[in-house]
This record gives structure tokens, C-alpha cells and sequence, in this order.
């Protein structure tokens, strides 16, 4: 039984998915498709037809229930990190690193993010903030972590930013944001997720850099478009941002089954003979 570790190398030594610099190449081209994911069964089912796979610290509402991402822990983005690159095997696989694991200093940035590319064996990190983040997307580009920034609305600082409104609406905001998507581009990193900005800022980011733009939020002006799984399969039906487009209704689906499940036990219409071992008696 392999360690984790001899696990973590052999999958980075055997590269079969699509890499950071290939989705760096992805400028301008085709448009990038990327979705969350946070378990096995459902990267299975996301990676052939996605290009990046992001192990977002949305699971925080998605998968534990909480109210933001604050509360996110490295271990939790490692063990759900480990179980979807386990999975992938197409797609180019991004874990977010959670809030206070990082924004310290470079080194602990480093720290981290080895930390995750080792016990996960995913290709990338990505991680929130524009200029104030430059220093360490370039300690850490330097070092062979590739890096997917996150600017305009990062949930991360929802308690400093007071809530989750659309970014960039002013001039000033608006300027700001792009000397953020120019300083994470210069630093280094191989893409740049823009959230919940207004279409003519995300164009305009999308035009002046040179690596792609991922969008949430942020108009098909962007190089490619990132959605929570959860959200665009009505899997997660807390609240839908207006970004969000729902492809199918799970949650009703799980619903009808579960109901239908619990009046076949409670009927004794479930188990019948086909489910059970040796002779059925009546
Ligand atoms: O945590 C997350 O899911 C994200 C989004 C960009 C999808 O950061």
C-alpha cells in the first residue's frame, strides 16, 4: 500500500491531465470550462467534460452547511483536495487555499500550498487577493506551485468587505480591480477567476492581460466561466446568485426518492424477494 506521499509522486511524475500551462495557452481560444467539485463520485462525473476542476472552499456551505468560507480548515480542502485529483484524470485539478492559511507571508503561503500539492496531488493552488497577494504568488510561482488568483468579490474577506455585493461599480473600485488583475498576472499566476464585477470591467481585465480570466459573475467576456456543481445541478437550493444557471433540479429528484424510499419500508413493499439472501418466506 502506497504512502500518501509516494501516492502524491507517482501521480505528479505520471502527468495525464491537462496542466496549468496548458490552460494558460487557453488564451483567447476555445472558452475555458471549469466547475467545482468536492468528492470522488462527482468528479468522476465532472472531469470528462470539464478542463479544470476547482476544489473550491465553497464546501463550506456546500458540503459542511455553514454561512461563509471563513470557517474552512487546510485539512478539510486536503481531504476532499486528495479524493477528487484521486478521481480526475482529465481535467487540470485547482485547491483552494482556505482563509488564514496564507495572506501571513509567502513562506507560510508556501508552507500551505506544498502541504496541499503533496498530500492531494493536485496540479495548482488558487488563492484570493490581487496586489496584496503579488509578492507571494511570485514566491510560490517561483518555487513550482502554479497559482490561480481570485479577485473583484473574494468570499474569503466577506466579514472586512461587509457582504457579497458586485464589485468594481465605481471608477475608483473599478481601477483598483484592474491593478489587481495586472500586478497577479505579472507575479506569475497561470490564470485570474474574477467574481461577481460588472461586464465592462471584466472585459476590460480580459483585454489587458495576458493569461485567461475565469469568470463567476463576471459576463461571457471572460476567457472561460467557473460555477459551483452544487448550484448549476439544484443540488444547492439555500439561495441562487443571479450568475447561477440551474441544468437540472437534484435536490427534488433526492427528495421524491427518499419519500418513496420511507412509504416502501413502512408499507413493507421494500425489501422484496430479489433483495434478499437465500430462501424468501412468505
Ligand atoms: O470556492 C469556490 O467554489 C470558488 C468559486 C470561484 C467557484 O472560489
Amino acid at each position: 500500500m502506497p504512502t500518501i506521499e509516494e501516492d502524491a509522486v507517482s501521480r505528479a511524475t505520471s502527468i495525464k491531465s491537462i496542466t496549468p500551462p496548458a490552460i494558460q495557452a487557453r488564451k483567447g481560444g476555445e472558452p475555458i470550462v471549469c466547475l467545482t467539485s468536492y468528492t470522488a463520485p462527482m468528479a468522476r462525473l465532472v472531469d470528462p467534460h470539464a478542463d479544470l476542476i476547482l476544489v473550491g472552499d465553497s464546501l463550506a456551505m456546500t458540503i459542511y452547511g455553514m454561512t461563509s468560507t471563513v470557517g474552512v480548515t487546510a485539512e478539510m480542502m486536503i481531504a476532499h483536495g486528495r479524493a477528487v485529483a484521486h478521481a480526475a484524470s482529465h481535467a487540470c485539478v485547482v485547491v483552494d487555499l482556505p482563509f488564514g492559511s496564507y495572506e501571513e507571508s509567502p513562506t507560510q503561503a508556501f508552507r500551505t500550498a506544498a502541504r496541499v500539492m503533496v498530500e492531494t496531488g493536485c496540479a495548482a493552488v488558487k488563492l484570493e487577493g490581487g496586489v496584496v497577494m503579488a509578492e507571494t504568488i511570485h514566491f510560490l510561482t517561483n518555487r513550482g506551485v502554479p497559482v490561480m488568483a481570485h479577485i473583484g468579490l473574494t468570499p474569503q474577506a466577506v466579514n472586512a468587505l461587509g457582504g457579497y455585493a458586485v464589485r468594481g461599480r465605481s471608477e475608483e473600485a473599478a481601477a483598483a480591480i484592474m491593478a489587481d488583475a495586472e500586478a497577479v498576472t505579472e507575479a506569475g499566476a497561470f490564470s485570474v477567476v474574477i467574481e461577481k464585477t460588472t461586464e465592462v470591467l471584466a472585459r476590460a481585465i480580459t483585454h489587458r492581460i495576458s493569461v485567461p480570466t475565469i469568470g463567476i459573475g463576471a459576463s461571457a467576456a471572460c476567457d472561460g466561466q467557473i460555477l459551483v456543481v452544487d448550484d448549476i445541478i439544484g443540488l444547492f437550493t439555500e439561495f441562487r446568485p443571479k450568475f447561477v444557471q440551474r441544468y437540472a433540479e437534484v435536490a427534488e429528484s433526492i427528495e421524491t426518492a427518499v419519500r418513496e424510499y420511507s412509504a416502501d419500508v413502512r408499507a413493507r413493499r421494500f425489501p422484496r424477494s430479489e433483495h434478499v439472501f437465500g430462501e424468501a418466506r412468505s
